[in-house]
């Protein structure tokens, strides 16, 4: 989608630089997805204001985090992206608590709030994206979970307009789900850690990279897991025991390392992505009757 010269000026009154034509291919861990106009928001206090005028003007737009658990569809995409701002590093520490921005990196996150002995996020620690996108999904792994430590969340809430706050208290973390509104912005959050020696937190990261190393295919460009769990199960297994790793459509491909992952071998396209995703949940569907759900969230146009 193209942005008027006429709404790109107002977009920079607002302090928006505007980037137009940008493959998104270019911003995806997957190396997937279409191409439009990409809008980098400077200041938080500005967003109502640009929200505004995009929804005036009939502009759809995504915020785009971190990149590295979705699937874009192809070709000239009907809606712009936004960036959320960050300064440098994005982070502070004060006691216990740490206060992240949206746009920072999850993994930078660990380490920084490790330096200051502060842990119980080691099990993140090789999780991609950015803390805004842990935070919606609630991501998790190897027994930890975001939420868990989540105090508050400032967010753009975009059914009132305005920028709001809310306790930990009051929102659900759920396995990869929140109570968030599916238009909710995250942008900043505060975080209560418990205080662990560095020496100690680092020994525990170390474990988990090795895990992590072992099992999944981290050289290839992925979403990590397509499907979610379902209770009690475990999609990578039934993938691995139906002799689907390797199984391709086009340049998407099972993983050969972990069957949850679906790899871009190539230069898979979405609509690759989606066939084997059909494919492989039908499959799993017919053996087990299970229907697994999408972990990697679909942006349909
Ligand atoms: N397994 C197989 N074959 C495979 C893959 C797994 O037999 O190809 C078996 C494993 O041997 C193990 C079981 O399935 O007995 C579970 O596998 P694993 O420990 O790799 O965990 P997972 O349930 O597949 C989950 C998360 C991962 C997270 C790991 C580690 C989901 C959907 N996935 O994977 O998160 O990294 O645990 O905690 O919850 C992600 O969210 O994108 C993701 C990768």
């Amino acid at each position: 989608m193209r942005i008027s010269d006429k709404l790109g000026a107002r977009l920079q009154e607002l302090g928006v630089e505007l980037r137009p034509s940008v493959p998104l291919s270019e911003k995806t861990s997957l190396g997937i997805g279409g191409t439009t106009d990409q809008l980098l928001l400077r200041k938080f206090e500005t967003i109502p204001g640009v929200m505004h005028l995009l929804a005036n003007e009939n502009i759809p737009h995504r915020f785009l985090g971190g990149g590295t658990n979705v699937l874009i569809a192809d070709g000239e995409l009907p809606y712009v992206v936004l960036h959320l701002p960050t300064s440098q590093p994005g982070m502070r520490v004060e006691g216990n608590a740490a206060y992240v921005d949206a746009a920072a990196d999850l993994g930078g996150m660990v380490t920084f709030c490790a330096k200051r002995d502060l842990g119980g996020m080691e099990g993140l620690i090789g999780v991609p994206g950015s803390v805004g996108g842990a935070l919606r999904m609630n991501a998790g792994a190897y027994g930890t979970q975001i939420g868990s430590y989540v105090r508050e969340v400032e967010l753009y809430r975009a059914s009132t307009g305005k920028l709001e706050t809310l306790r930990g208290d009051d929102i659900r973390f759920d396995y990869r789900h929140t109570s968030f509104a599916p238009d909710d912005v995250m942008l900043r959050v505060k975080l209560e850690l418990p205080q662990k020696p560095f020496k100690e937190i680092l020994a525990a990261i170390k474990i988990c990279n090795e895990k992590r190393r072992a099992s999944q295919p981290l050289n290839q460009k992925s979403a990590g897991c397509i499907f979610k769990n379902p209770p009690g199960g475990s999609a990578g297994r039934m993938i691995d025991e139906l002799g689907l790793k390797g199984h391709r459509a086009g340049d998407a491909m099972v993983s050969d390392r972990h069957a949850n992952f679906f790899v871009n071998v190539a230069n898979a396209s979405c609509a690759d992505m989606l066939r084997l995703i059909d494919e492989v949940r039908e499959r799993v569907r017919v053996t087990y009757g299970i229907e697994l759900e999408n972990e990697v969230i679909f942006w349909k146009n």
